[in-house]
């Protein structure tokens, strides 16, 4: 009897229209549009606009885009998970203010927070419902407003993060396709490099931890980059080797968008040209959860039914992993 897998049948996506370029953050800190780009490859970023304008708003947006896409009723819908570091609120789940929003009433949802590899977790988690049986449709959603935790102040950060989301829908299959195997990692001693200091439990918040910007990213960006290079692209010969895959067998990496050289250096490892590479940091920056659907929603059109697919991320926590994906459908 062939295996019940979980495939993709549809992305969508979401980004806000305002752009914050390398032009106006050179005027906001001291830095500049080539210091900017060389180090990182970043060109501009989106930005979350207006009052009261959450995360959820983006999950939204994405989420509606793939239902419409799939021609999907959202009543049928059973499970939203949404990856997210930047929620509404702490509660409820950003998964159920979307859910409420898209008329997903037959569902349930939770948020999952993994920074930067949250997408990555929720497929896998995701996946493993459809599996087992019990579901047939659930949304993978991937959304986060980092410019609500970003201190524009500081260049070390504010440079890097962005605004946006994107969602799948994953759907059973029999066929020997879809999400086919994930090899996840987390790591808690990374915490102390890449963090938010205050508005947690810890440290709940007061006067002195917004004067003192604790509710802002804190990053060592060097040690991170050192983790996140080494990471990921272990990860991903990981689950190349353990899948027998060779390099010309990967029609795409589809990485997380932290930085164009850990990027580069993940395909390098896997023996990939760049052009099987997915690039969207140029033009949206690291949106943290939403930067690996957000890849497939740009390059939706080039991929084809078959076609073998690594995802790879690594992000605060210390988080990574990577999925291999056979690709459900023509773009
Ligand atoms: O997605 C979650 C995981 N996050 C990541 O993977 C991020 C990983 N880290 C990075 O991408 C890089 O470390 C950064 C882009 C954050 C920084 O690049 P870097 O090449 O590692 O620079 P650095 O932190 O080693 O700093 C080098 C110099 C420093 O000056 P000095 O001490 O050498 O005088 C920094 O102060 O560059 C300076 N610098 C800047 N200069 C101009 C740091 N940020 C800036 C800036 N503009 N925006």
């Amino acid at each position: 009897m062939s295996k019940r897998r979980a495939v993709i049948t549809g992305v969508g996506g979401y980004v806000p229209e305002d752009i914050l370029s390398n032009q106006d953050i050179e005027k906001m800190v001291d830095t500049s549009d080539e210091w900017i780009v060389t180090r990182t490859g970043i060109k501009e970023r989106r930005i979350l606009r207006g009052k009261d304008q959450g995360t959820s708003v983006m999950g939204t947006e994405a989420t509606r885009n793939v239902l419409q896409k799939t021609n999907t009723n959202p009543e049928d819908i059973e499970l939203v998970i949404c990856a997210t570091t930047t929620p509404d609120m702490i509660f409820p789940a950003t998964a159920n203010l979307i859910a409420e929003q898209i008329g997903a009433v037959n569902s349930f949802g939770y948020d999952l927070q993994a920074a930067c590899s949250g997408f990555l977790y929720a497929l896998t988690t995701g996946a493993k419902f459809i599996e087992s049986g019990t579901y047939q449709k659930v949304l993978v959603v991937g959304a986060d407003k980092m410019s609500s935790i970003i201190n524009y102040e500081d260049r070390t950060t504010c440079i890097i993060f962005g605004d946006g989301a994107g969602a799948v829908l994953l759907e059973p299959t029999e066929e020997p396709l879809g999400v086919i195997d994930s090899v996840l990692r987390s790591d808690g001693s990374g915490a102390p490099h890449l963090h938010l200091k205050a508005g947690g439990s810890r440290r709940p918040a007061t006067i002195e931890t917004v004067m003192a910007k604790e509710h802002f990213v804190y990053q060592e960006g060097a040690a991170v980059f050192k983790y996140d290079v080494m990471h990921m692209a272990d990860v991903s010969a990981q689950i190349m080797e353990r899948n027998n895959l060779t390099g010309e067998e990967v029609a795409w990496l589809v990485p997380h968008q932290a930085n164009k050289r850990i990027i580069d250096a993940t395909a390098n490892r896997m023996g990939l040209d760049q052009d099987r590479v997915m690039y969207t940091i140029h033009k949206y920056g690291n949106t943290t959860s939403a930067t690996i659907p957000l890849n497939l929603w740009e390059y939706e059109s080039q991929l084809k039914k078959g076609d073998n697919l690594v995802f790879a991320a690594f992000g605060g926590g210390f988080t990574w992993g990577a999925t291999y994906v056979k690709w459900g459908y023509d773009g």
